[in-house]
């Protein structure tokens, strides 16, 4: 099994679980609520972790009263947070999300105030032991310079890098990665209707994915193209971080050097699977 690094967010998310997503300017009473440790790179690290992974985040904890949760759920799935830069003062980024159950469809209002883990922060991890190394697409200019670094201590390190929101000059992190893992939502925001258009417009050497909710999702690599449709779960109940899963199943599949048909499969059924129960606890 893999040890494996993830740069990117640990959030708290709020949930308001409601029967039908309101109208602008109306009330409506959530069903249920549910506080949980949420974000990108943690959400993954914490399915890696459940398929047997040695798993390290590194990002910003700030110390206010809802850090605890956070952490607890980070020591319930054993990963490392050693190496995140600890601040005595602000908030830890936080998500409102209102999932609709009739729907399953999750809408996010995120909210963050808080510093960027930084390429000083980085500079300060022991990368010897790392087999895998995987980094939300954030942060352009300072995740630039830590591939960078990254690329020349340990040249042979596998390094995925997560494309889910358009910023600005985000593709410049393209060429650093093996593995590059693009969403509807990129896609979208470039232009493209479809996964297919979105990766026949790039070339080069990488691993491309891209994701398109229950339409499934595709894989590249040179001229090569293949698709897994989404495998629905007999109730949907949660699509909140759905693509972290997809990106878990994807990162454990190919460090197992499975081929990469098989890998898109494996991360389909996970996140379908995901789709099917609250949060990641107990998907694996
Ligand atoms: P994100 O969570 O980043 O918005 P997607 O919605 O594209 O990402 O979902 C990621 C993957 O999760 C999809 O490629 C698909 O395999 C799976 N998935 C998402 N929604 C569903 C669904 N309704 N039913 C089954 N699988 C789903
Ligand atoms: C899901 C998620 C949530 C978090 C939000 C941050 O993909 O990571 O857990 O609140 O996205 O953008």
């Amino acid at each position: 099994m893999a040890h494996i690094l993830a740069i990117g967010i640990a959030t708290l998310d709020i949930i308001n679980q409601v029967s039908h997503y309101p109208a602008e300017d109306s009330e409506v009473r959530a069903e249920h609520q549910q506080f949980r440790r949420g974000g990108n790179a943690t959400n993954t690290l914490v399915v890696l972790s459940q398929l047997g992974h040695q798993c390290q985040w590194a990002g910003v904890l700030v110390d206010e009263p809802d850090l605890p949760l956070i952490l607890a759920d980070l020591q319930q799935h054993q990963i490392d947070y050693s190496a995140c830069r600890r601040l005595a003062k602000g908030k830890m980024p936080t998500s409102y999300v209102t999932q609709s159950i009739s729907t399953g469809s999750r809408s996010i209002v995120h909210y963050r105030d808080c510093p960027e883990f930084s390429f000083d922060d980085f500079g300060r991890i022991d990368l010897q032991a790392i087999d895998w190394l995987h980094f939300e697409g954030r942060n352009v200019d300072d995740t630039l310079r830590m591939m960078q670094l990254a690329r020349t201590k340990r040249p042979e390190l596998m390094l995925s890098v997560e494309i889910e929101k358009p910023r600005e000059q985000i593709e410049q992190l393209i060429p650093m990665a093996d593995v590059v893992m693009l969403s509807k939502v990129y896609a979208q925001s470039r232009g493209f209707d479809s996964a297919t258009a979105l990766l026949n417009s790039l070339s080069g050497p990488q691993l491309f994915s891209c994701t398109w909710g229950e339409q499934g999702a595709w894989l590249k690599q040179g001229t090569q193209l293949w698709h897994s449709p989404a495998t629905p779960p007999a109730q949907l109940v949660d699509t909140l971080g759905a693509g972290d899963t997809f990106n878990a199943g994807l990162i454990d599949a190919l460090s197992r050097q499975l081929p990469a048909a098989q890998a898109l499969q494996i991360a389909c059924e996970l996140a379908g699977r995901k789709c099917g129960q609250q949060g990641f606890t107990g998907l694996v």
